[in-house]
């Protein structure tokens, strides 16, 4: 009898068992199936915007190719000053506020805003509810590119955000000029938490794209051995379109040859000759020219870490609407 009993609460705590296990199970499995339905919709989303900016940009390179660098040159020039948050993207307002957009080092200079202002309107008519930021479609914008350009895709973190202000003499200060000697790049890049070996590696975006004749006219800017290369007519007005490739062999590939070009000197600016000026720098452009697959991927991480500089301790930061503008502006400030 006692065994009996023994056997019935026993039986009965294991189904005890069984049902409090049932009714625990049920609660973990509900939340979890939420998780999974809520990261689902996170991921269609993420896909959606990843599609939505991959279409903008690969539409702008097949209408201009060169747009390609443009778009890599605008995300440096963004994430450089006070790190990634878009601050290049506003416009001055007349009188109130002037931003990094018309400092000199950006202004009639950078382009892309036009093939952003489109991504941004594209994530909205085909992703509706998503919220990116206009930082966050830079790092895409730019990362697209590299690829479409014959570099290698990478992983782009999302998440950034975009700041309420912008910095004219940041711009001036953080960003390196043509005429900007070894010692100077290494500070500023320093500055940025880079080493001299990731510097190299980002100025390798100088495998595409074009510098301005009213840029290259001016003697400090340029390497004295590419003026016989420039097809310039110096010197030129402020309003000359004329343009120099950075790379002399393959303007339009993202691929090693800016390396060839610098060791045999034939690197466009100033700044991108004075690379061979120290072994520090010149070892790892012969290295970068011998091996092109380690450049690559070595450019990759190093874009990487730079999509990844913070914004300024305290700004303000917010997702923009309107890539120009902050949010919540009247009609006057448009
Ligand atoms: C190391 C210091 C650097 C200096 C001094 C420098 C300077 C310049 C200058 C003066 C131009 C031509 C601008 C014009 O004539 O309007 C240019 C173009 C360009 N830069 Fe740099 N740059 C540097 C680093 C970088 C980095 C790190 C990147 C990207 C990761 C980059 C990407 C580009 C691209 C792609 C272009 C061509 C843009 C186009 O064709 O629209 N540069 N750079």
């Amino acid at each position: 009898m006692a065994f009996g009993a023994t056997h019935l609460s026993l039986a009965l705590s294991l189904m005890a068992l069984i049902v409090l296990a049932k009714a625990d199970f049920n609660e973990k499995v509900e939340p979890i199936n939420n998780i999974m339905e809520q990261n689902s919709e996170m991921l269609t989303q993420e896909f959606c915007i990843l599609g939505a900016v991959g279409s903008v940009v690969a539409e702008a390179i097949r209408r201009e190719r060169r747009m390609g660098a443009s778009l890599i040159r605008l995300f440096f020039h963004d994430c450089f000053v006070d790190g990634c948050d878009a601050g290049i993207l506003l416009n001055d307002i007349p009188g109130r506020f002037q931003g990094e957009k018309s400092s000199p080092p950006n202004d009639n200079s950078v382009r892309g805003y036009e093939v952003i202002d489109q991504a941004k309107q594209r994530i909205k008519t085909t992703c509706p509810g998503a919220a990116v930021s206009c930082a966050d479609i830079l790092a895409l914008a730019a990362r697209d590119s590299v690829a479409m350009l014959g570099g290698i895709p990478y992983p782009v973190r999302l998440g950034r955000r975009d700041a309420r202000t912008a910095n004219f003499t940041g711009a001036l200060t953080q960003l390196p000029a043509p005429f900007d000697d070894l010692n100077v790049q290494l500070t500023k890049f320093r500055a940025k938490g880079m080493s001299a070996r990731e510097m190299v590696a980002l100025a390798g975006a100088h495998t595409v794209g074009f510098a301005r004749c009213v840029t290259m006219c001016d003697d400090r800017n340029i390497n004295p051995a590419r003026k016989s290369t420039l097809n310039c007519g110096c010197p030129v007005s402020n309003n000359n379109t004329n343009l120099a490739p950075l790379d002399l062999t393959t303007p339009q590939f993202f691929d090693k040859f800016y390396f060839e070009d610098l060791i045999k000197n034939r690197g466009l600016l100033f700044s991108d000759q004075v690379l061979m000026g120290s072994s520090a720098t010149a070892d790892v452009v012969r290295t970068y020219n011998s091996n092109p697959v380690l450049f690559l991927r070595e450019f990759n991480a190093a874009m990487t870490k730079m999509g990844d500089l913070p914004p300024s301790r305290g700004a303000q930061l917010e997702i923009r609407d309107v890539c120009s503008r902050v949010n919540g502006n009247s009609i006057a400030d448009m």
